[in-house]
């Protein structure tokens, strides 16, 4: 007679996630229906395992609780084997008709974690001045732009403009606000009137660190601030269209191992993506996706915050990459998936994160069809002859967070519910974490990894587990969505997640759809 726990420990052999529904059912069935479960699963193959599995989930207990979509799922989990084997045998010939598609890095960070000096913070900030200083430069209000120390000299009410780091920022008696901007030649103050409301709006956006410039009327050792230039992405950035008809999704913190990992949802998108869901249109346009993002949080992880082993399913992070390789396997392999780590998955906190690393997540790196790249990454896809490609920048978004708790206008006009407000402003900077505080991060000697050097065709991120679609200067913006129920950190946060939504970019057109797997 077979045990549960042998059971269980077959079904984590064959690497099928034990979430807590089906721990659950387990723990209560008898003997005899152990016994039956395991030997109606024992000589099948993974995906055979997969479906009885899924189809065990869908008992009248469990019916009570599922929405009518996943209702319907079941009732395709269970069609006859004739008719799967029908369906698989068109899908293999569809498949070989479609073409794979075309993944470029463009630039992905593989330098390792070195002892770091005093001196190594004292060059990124200046490789970072020089890099945003370069961009400012180009813009047309900083033409007489002056180094602070001349700027010092300037008679009073003399036109003076500036480019610097925000050192400090600080607020007068009076309510207005003063800067104290720093560059290679000295420091200087900046006093943005309150009774200058567009000026005092855009300077109450300022952040510490940041470099901007600053164009005003010269004080004593003052400015008097007219005009604050942030880098800025150009007004006239070219929106660029695939010749051909193509499609990228984009997934964001699935978070394999949680005990809220929503595994029928995916199993539900797992379907739709092998065209084995949906009306003939659908099935017409799942063969058309040849790029899947996924930006982050792949997996819940170990010993991410304090008390964690308790909402996990799976303790070992060796378990939770094993039972993700075994989803993302089920993805068709003419799609390039294209994964990069956030601050869950088994990588170093300090940005920029290097790609996964291939001991703990080697079930993802032995899909043929992965390509695995740092946290931030630049990728182009779709490139043909004479069409340059897409370029997509990822970036998990760990910094977001002190940007909604510390900009007003991004946390009084919707916060963790606007990811688009968060990548406008990281644009608008070119830069993904602009303040010291708002992540870890490594100092390079030589160039700061964070700044957005090159304008992206589509801005892709995650980490806010809610979906958002917008656009800015013809830059795409997509949050992914997320796999995983609310948690009690988020309960206790306030936080509004919308789990299992799949953003869908149409690359000849730029339209963008949210397709949902769960009601
Ligand atoms: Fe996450």
């Amino acid at each position: 007679m077979t045990t549960k726990k042998e059971l269980v420990q077959f079904l984590l052999a064959k690497k099928i996630i034990v979430t807590g529904k089906l721990m659950a059912m387990i723990k209560e069935q008898n003997d005899q229906e152990t016994e039956k479960l395991y030997t109606d699963i024992q000589n099948k193959d993974d995906d055979s395992i997969r479906k009885i599995i899924f189809s065990y989930l869908q008992t009248e207990k469990q019916k009570e609780q599922q929405n009518k979509d996943v209702e319907k799922e079941n009732t395709l989990a269970t069609n006859s084997a004739q008719e799967q084997n029908k369906e698989a045998t068109n899908d293999a010939s569809d498949i070989e008709e479609v073409k794979e598609g075309t993944v470029s890095i463009i630039s992905s960070f593989t330098t390792k974690e070195v002892n770091k000096e005093i001196q190594d913070f004292v060059s990124y900030f200046n490789e970072r001045y020089k890099t945003l200083e370069r961009l400012l430069r180009g813009r047309q209000e900083l033409d007489n732009v002056t180094a602070i120390k001349r700027a010092l000299q300037k008679e009073e009410r003399e036109h003076v403009a500036i480019i610097g780091i925000v050192k400090e920022i600080n607020e007068t008696k009076n309510k207005n606000i003063i800067i104290t901007l720093e560059d290679s030649t000295g420091e200087m103050k900046a006093l943005v009137s309150k009774n200058k409301r567009e000026i005092y709006e855009a300077g109450k956006s300022l952040v510490r660190d940041e470099v901007v410039g600053i164009v005003g009327v010269a004080g004593k050792g003052i400015i008097f601030v007219e005009k604050i230039v942030w880098p800025e992405v150009p007004v006239y950035n070219e929106l660029k269209k695939s010749p051909i008809e193509e499609y990228a999704i984009f997934l964001s913190d699935i978070h394999v191992g949680s005990k809220q990992f929503l595994a029928a949802a995916f199993e539900k998108f797992l379907k739709w993506i092998n065209g084995e869901a949906g009306d003939e249109k659908q099935r017409a346009l799942v063969k058309k996706i040849k790029y899947v993002f996924i930006v982050g949080d792949v997996v819940d992880g170990v010993g991410i915050y304090p008390g964690q082993e308790h909402d996990l399913e799976m303790t070992d992070i060796y378990d939770q990459y094993a039972a993700c390789g075994a989803l993302l396997a089920q993805i068709p392999k003419h799609m390039k998936i294209i994964i990069c780590p956030g601050n869950h998955d088994a990588m170093r906190l300090a940005e920029p994160q290097l790609p996964l690393y291939e001991d703990m997540a080697k079930p993802l790196y032995d899909l043929p069809n992965a390509v695995m790249v740092s946290n931030p990454a630049m990728v182009n896809v779709g490139r043909t002859e004479g069409f340059p490609g897409i370029s997509v920048l990822m970036y998990h978004g760990y910094s977001f967070d002190y940007y909604i708790a510390n900009v007003d206008e991004i946390r009084n006009n919707g916060g963790y519910d606007r990811a688009d407000l968060v990548m406008k402003y990281l644009l608008q900077r070119r830069h993904l974490a602009p303040t010291h505080a708002s992540c870890v991060y490594i100092p390079f000697r030589d160039y700061d990894p964070m700044v957005i050097s090159k304008i992206p065709d589509i801005f892709a991120t995650g980490h806010l587990h809610k979906t958002s679609v917008s656009s800015y200067r013809n830059i795409t913006l997509i949050c992914g969505s997320c796999w995983q129920g609310k948690t009690a950190f988020q309960e206790k946060m306030g936080h509004n997640p919308e789990p299992a939504r799949v953003p869908l970019v149409n690359l000849q057109t730029r339209e963008v759809k949210i397709l949902k797997f769960m009601e």
